[in-house]
């Protein structure tokens, strides 16, 4: 055996032990005579103090030794004087007086200094992940990424779920993204897609009778990155055949009421509140609204309606939309702090940003637009006081929300104002279909498979197929769960009609013969008694970033890639030899010199 114990796991019972730990030499401090070390494993940290009064040619190969050697140590393990002790550390009474050394490897100089990771820059701390991964709050990241995987296993193996792989290599699937192509070689000039997500086999296996699936899957979309998105990323991935909404939205209330108990000792409150599509967007501006502070936005059209701020006439008479966010306690910005924020509304791009303070009056270069008792009833609605600052966005209503959301956020950081805790909610209600401006023509705004609303079938099926303010008014069974301003899951009762799926395709302007091309098999399958059946899909990485407390998914994700898409450790994506592009009859033009 080459160790006894972890090193995280030493306590005042093994007093007078002597006992072999093994690990990794985090600190080294030389005081005089005798040498300290923090000697780290898995399990934690803790002291080893080598003295020559114990053993002095082991004392004196202390001194070779360096940051991240392997060593194994044996010796007694005895109580801390007193004052010494280190209450920050579960190990901290105890200390080990090293007798014997084993260095079982030695480690070179290291790219930058472990103990100040956070400064060395990502780009390091990736190139060099395993130095990076043996940092304690990366491990347990990793940990929690574990048991939160576990619990979710049992959890659903406990409600008759079963874990079935469903193909890497496959055809295009219909979430939206780009694909990542795979050529075949064996079928020249043909690729084959890597799966954006699971969702036409889940839906086969409903088909074929399983009735409940999971799994915990790599998905792969090549689409801009942000900190909440990787071009692969997991989900826990699940589908249930003879199901109506409510069923699936309880069975995940309750595996976060799960997960977020044994994994934080967190009492999550079910049911989770429930917002339409609609009102999310109308009071946040976005449909993934972090619930734990307020400063929500309000529509100021009618009020604005009575004034002459031309810009916001503007915006009303050509369709657009005025709202309003109340920053609290602003009024005191300069007007150069307040041209900062324009700016800064402008990069979410506004083409400005009104403000009016309320301080001892209005005070505000529009305020001469409105008169009195409308700035009042403004100040109302926003229910700005004394001290506070309303600040007002008119453009194009995609626009204003997407500002507006965007200022909301920052300010709630900035002014403190977003509450410690865990907010849930259910974005229900979405609309079946959204209009795509540069196409013009509808696209699915989940999915093609999403059902619409039981009301709105017969006027799916029946209405006229160009009538596109009754075509956007149609509502789906779809959902999404929204954790503190960050979407974790999203999912839909499928249509499991034939009618209804090809109707849906005529609206989206999807030929029978392109439908056949990019769906046949799904379409196929529906044809011979598909159950009714629904689902849903959990952002693993997500919801562990948020768990883990960790700025981004990177953060809890082992070997991440980076903005470009590119594995700093690895190297990927990287060329390769001409041969495999001639098996595969890949020609190209780009050549890539990384040396
Ligand atoms: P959707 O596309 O909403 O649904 O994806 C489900 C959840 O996956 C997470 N997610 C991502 N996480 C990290 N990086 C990404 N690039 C990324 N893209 C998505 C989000 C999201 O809520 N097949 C449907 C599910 C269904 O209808 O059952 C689907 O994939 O947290
Ligand atoms: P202007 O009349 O263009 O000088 O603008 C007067 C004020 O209105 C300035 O504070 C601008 O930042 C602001 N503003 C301009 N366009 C908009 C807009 N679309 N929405 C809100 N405020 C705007």
């Amino acid at each position: 055996m080459i160790r006894d114990k972890g090193c995280g796991e030493l306590n005042e019972g093994d007093i007078q032990s002597v006992l072999t730990i093994a690990g990794w030499i985090f600190r080294r401090r030389d005081h005089g005579g005798l040498i300290f070390i923090d000697l780290r494993d898995r399990s934690g940290l803790c002291q080893a103090v080598f003295s020559p009064d114990v053993a002095a040619d082991v004392h004196e190969r202390a001194h070779d030794l360096r940051a991240e050697y392997v060593i194994a140590v044996t010796g007694e393990i005895r109580r801390r004087p007193v004052g010494t002790e280190n209450p920050n550390i579960p190990t901290g009474m105890v200390e080990m007086y090293v007798r014997r050394l084993d260095v079982l490897n030695e480690a070179a100089p290291l790219p930058y200094n472990m103990e100040e990771a956070a400064e060395a820059g990502e780009a390091l701390r990736l190139k060099h992940r395993y130095l990076d991964l043996r940092r304690p709050e990366m491990q347990k990241n990793l940990i929690m990424r574990h048991r939160i995987a576990k619990i979710t296993r049992d959890y659903l193996d406990e409600r008759g779920f079963l874990e079935i792989e469903t193909p890497m290599l496959t055809k295009s699937t219909p979430e939206g993204a780009r694909d990542y192509l795979v050529p075949s070689r064996l079928n020249p000039g043909q690729f084959y897609a890597l799966p954006q997500s699971p969702q036409l086999f889940k839906q086969i296996l409903m088909v074929a009778g399983l009735e409940r699936y999971f799994q915990i899957v790599k998905c792969f979309r090549d689409e801009d990155l942000r900190a909440d998105r990787q071009p692969e990323f997991t989900q826990v991935d699940l589908e249930m055949s003879f199901v109506e909404r409510e069923e699936v939205l309880s069975l995940m209330e309750g595996l976060m009421k799960r997960l977020f108990k044994s994994v934080l000792d967190a009492d999550i409150e079910t049911p989770f509140p429930r917002l339409s599509y609609g009102e999310a967007m109308d009071r946040f501006g976005n449909d993934k609204p972090d619930l734990r502070f307020g400063l929500e936005l309000k529509d100021m059209a009618d009020l604005a309606s009575k004034g002459t701020f031309k810009v916001f006439l503007d915006a009303l008479a050509s369709g657009g939309s005025v709202k309003a966010i109340n920053g609290k306690g602003m009024a005191g910005l300069s007007r150069k702090e307040i041209d900062t924020l324009t700016s800064e509304a402008q990069s979410f791009g506004a083409k400005g940003l009104a403000w009016i303070k309320v301080k001892g009056g209005f005070e505000s270069p529009i305020a001469k637009f409105f008169p009195e008792d409308v700035l009042k009833e403004m100040a109302a609605r926003l229910e700005a006081e004394e001290g506070d600052l309303m600040m007002f966005v008119a453009d194009k209503r995609k626009v204003v929300y997407d500002v507006l959301s965007r200022m909301r956020l920052e300010l709630g950081r900035r002014l403190n104002l977003i509450q410690p805790g865990y907010r849930f909610s259910w974005i229900l209600d979405f609309p079946l279909l959204e209009w795509d401006e540069e196409e013009s023509r509808f696209q699915a705004m989940h999915h093609p498979f999403t059902s619409p609303a039981d009301g709105d079938i017969a006027a799916m099926l029946e209405g006229d197929i160009n009538d596109r303010e009754m075509l956007s008014s149609l509502k789906a069974k779809a959902y999404d769960v929204v954790l503190n301003g960050y979407e974790i899951g999203g999912g839909s009762i499928r249509i499991h009609r034939q009618d209804v799926q090809k109707r849906m395709f005529d609206l989206l302007g999807i030929t029978e013969e392109e439908a056949r091309v990019k769906f046949g098999f799904l379409l196929d399958a529906l044809q011979y008694g598909a159950p009714p059946h629904g689902g849903i899909a959990l952002g693993l990485d997500r919801l562990v970033m948020l768990m883990a407390g960790a700025p981004s998914i990177r953060d809890v994700i082992a070997f991440p890639k980076t903005q470009k898409a590119f594995c700093m450790m690895s190297g990927a994506p990287s060329s390769v030899d001409p041969k495999q592009l001639r098996e595969l009859h890949i020609k190209t033009d780009v050549i890539v010199d990384k040396t």
